[in-house]
């Protein structure tokens, strides 16, 4: 069809013949093109190594979606080096002129849409909403940092003057090359987000994608090219986090960083980076989730048990901001368990290119394994409701999948729920109180998305007032955790889940990229 489609919030929400259609057709196509060899792009030039490994879909392992490099740490020296050469020459492009190229990124994205969510749903198993979701989040992220540039033209705000002959202003400036890691969960939306805010604040970027998500990191790495972004501005590189990812944030020319990830990674990162700089580096991390649901005796039930039944479930539970912890009072507990329960039932398990699939498979081996040995100390330590088992025959055969998992009677300081698991396991508590509910949400180091169901104002409010976390939503049937939108909700992490609690897609993230410059002339 060659009208364009606009993917919306809306549009994902109630999927129209032609969603389907469009996205089926972009698959075939995409399925065609798969199995080459990917290079790295290091100053606009390909670049590949000696060594290379696989990108293979966790729907089957059998298909082959490409070969990447394994990038080396005289790779990473490049692209630093390369990213230096092109900050002059783009920190100087007039913001105007970058807001333009930007946009033109934006509008490619969502022109790709298509072929790039089919492409998301073959590497990462999602499905085909989540991954148009995912793919026009990016898009939307980019628009929405283009519009706070110019509400705020370019940054540069006059100041008081202290007499007539006297000039002040602040002028916001970027700091030269940043270093962009991303996650294998939003692999466009949390690269594409992060380097275009970097990109647009006249930074350049070294972008390192996760190992199991390097290809959609290379379509993001043309998108930026086709936009008009110059070459060397935007440098893509594979390979290993230790690998790569190690003398990547740890070269001195680079000037800032923003990793996604977990938060293993991230503080490893901060301490590392710490230790070695020569001076202090803005260090942007968004880190993991270990998110609280609590369930008010006068919450609608059927709300809270679909977005719950969403939140947890999602994407296979791996997003930051899954549903991981269910509090819920007593009085209301057997009604909400069984219609969360009976939605948790209903849903279908496969491969995620398919129509109606909601739950993929889980990323990797590793991911596979590690929901086997969570299930048994689950078992051990308290009641599985649903789920607990792997899938392995027939369709199932040859990918990671597992089936959606609820738990019971855990002791409320059970280190599961303090851990972040990753996986479509959620766990119910049953409290007395919202008090007890809110003090058990708040007990970990965690604090990225909260939510909460209730229709008395009062107890709204309160919890507002007493919930730790960088995003809180009330009484959401489309999730009750998750699905935050760039200019909607900003999305930031406190305590272990970030460390500036700025939230991407709101208004405070963008100027992250920049620091002042105090500007006086004298007549
Ligand atoms: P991860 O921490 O394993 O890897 C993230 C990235 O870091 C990858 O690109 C990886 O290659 C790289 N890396 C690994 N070791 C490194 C090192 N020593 N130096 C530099 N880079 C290194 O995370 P993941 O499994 O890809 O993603 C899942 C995690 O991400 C979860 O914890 C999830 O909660 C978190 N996450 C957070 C947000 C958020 O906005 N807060 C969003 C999405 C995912
Ligand atoms: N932006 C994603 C969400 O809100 C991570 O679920």
């Amino acid at each position: 069809p060659a009208q364009p489609f606009k993917i919306t919030y809306a549009t994902l929400a109630v999927p129209s013949e032609e969603l389907h259609i469009r996205y089926e057709v972009a698959l075939g196509k995409v399925r065609e093109s798969l199995g080459g060899t990917v290079p790295m792009v290091i100053g606009g030039q390909p670049r590949y190594a000696e060594r290379t490994f696989e990108d293979r879909s966790p729907i089957n392992t059998d298909w082959l979606l490409g070969i990447f490099q394994r990038g080396t740490p005289e790779d990473v020296a490049d692209a630093v080096a390369a990213a230096k050469a092109a900050f002059p020459a783009w920190s100087r492009t007039p913001w105007t002129e970058r807001v333009k190229i930007l946009r033109r990124a934006a509008d490619l994205i969502s022109e790709r849409a298509f072929e790039l969510a089919a492409l998301m749903s073959l590497e990462v198993g999602k499905n085909r909403l989540e991954a148009l979701g995912d793919v026009e989040e990016t898009a939307d992220l980019i628009r929405y940092y283009c519009d706070q540039m110019e509400a705020h033209d370019g940054y540069v705000v006059p100041m008081k003057q202290e007499s007539p002959k006297h000039h002040n202003r602040s002028v916001l400036k970027p700091y030269g090359v940043w270093a962009v890691i991303s996650p294998f969960n939003f692999p466009l939306a949390l690269a594409g987000g992060p380097a275009g805010a970097a990109l647009l604040a006249g930074n350049t970027v070294v972008f390192k994608p996760a190992s199991d998500t390097p290809y959609v990191g290379y379509r993001l790495y043309e998108i930026f090219r086709d936009a008009g972004v110059p070459e060397g501005a935007f440098n893509y590189i594979t390979g290993s986090g230790s690998e790569v990812g190690d003398p990547l944030v740890l070269h001195p020319d680079v000037a800032g960083i923003t990793f996604t990830g977990s938060y293993e990674v991230g503080m490893s990162i901060y301490r590392k980076v710490a230790a070695s700089t020569r001076y202090p580096k803005p260090i942007i991390l968004e880190m993991g989730g270990k998110n609280p649901v609590i369930i008010s005796r006068h919450a609608d039930l059927d709300r809270a048990a679909l977005g719950c039944m969403r939140s947890a479930f999602g994407l296979q539970g791996q997003k930051c901001s899954a549903a991981s912890r269910i509090y819920v009072e007593r009085p209301v507990r057997d009604a909400f368990l069984e219609k969360f329960l009976d939605l948790t039932s209903k849903i279908r398990i496969g491969d995620p290119t398919q129509r109606d699939v909601f739950l993929g498979p889980v990323i990797n081996r590793t991911a596979y394994e590690k929901f086997q040995r969570y299930v048994e100390i689950l078992r051990r330590d308290g009641v599985v409701l649903f789920g607990g088992n792997v899938l392995t025959d027939g369709e199932f055969a040859k990918g990671y999948f597992v089936e959606p998992t609820v738990v019971d009677g855990l002791p409320p300081d059970h280190p599961l729920l303090r851990e972040e698991m990753f996986l479509p396991i959620t766990c119910i508590v049953t409290v007395d109180s919202l008090e007890e509910a809110m003090r058990y949400a708040n007990a970990v180091d965690y604090g990225l998305t909260a939510g909460f169901y209730s229709n008395d104002p009062e107890e709204i409010q309160w919890f507002f007032d007493h919930i730790e976390a960088g995003v809180t939503y009330v009484n959401r049937a489309a999730g009750a955790t998750t699905g935050a939108w760039p200019g909607y909700q900003p999305f930031g992490g406190w305590k272990a889940s970030g460390s500036t609690g700025r939230g991407a897609g709101g208004p405070y993230y963008l100027i992250q990229y920049l620091r002042e410059q105090s500007q006086t002339v004298i007549d």
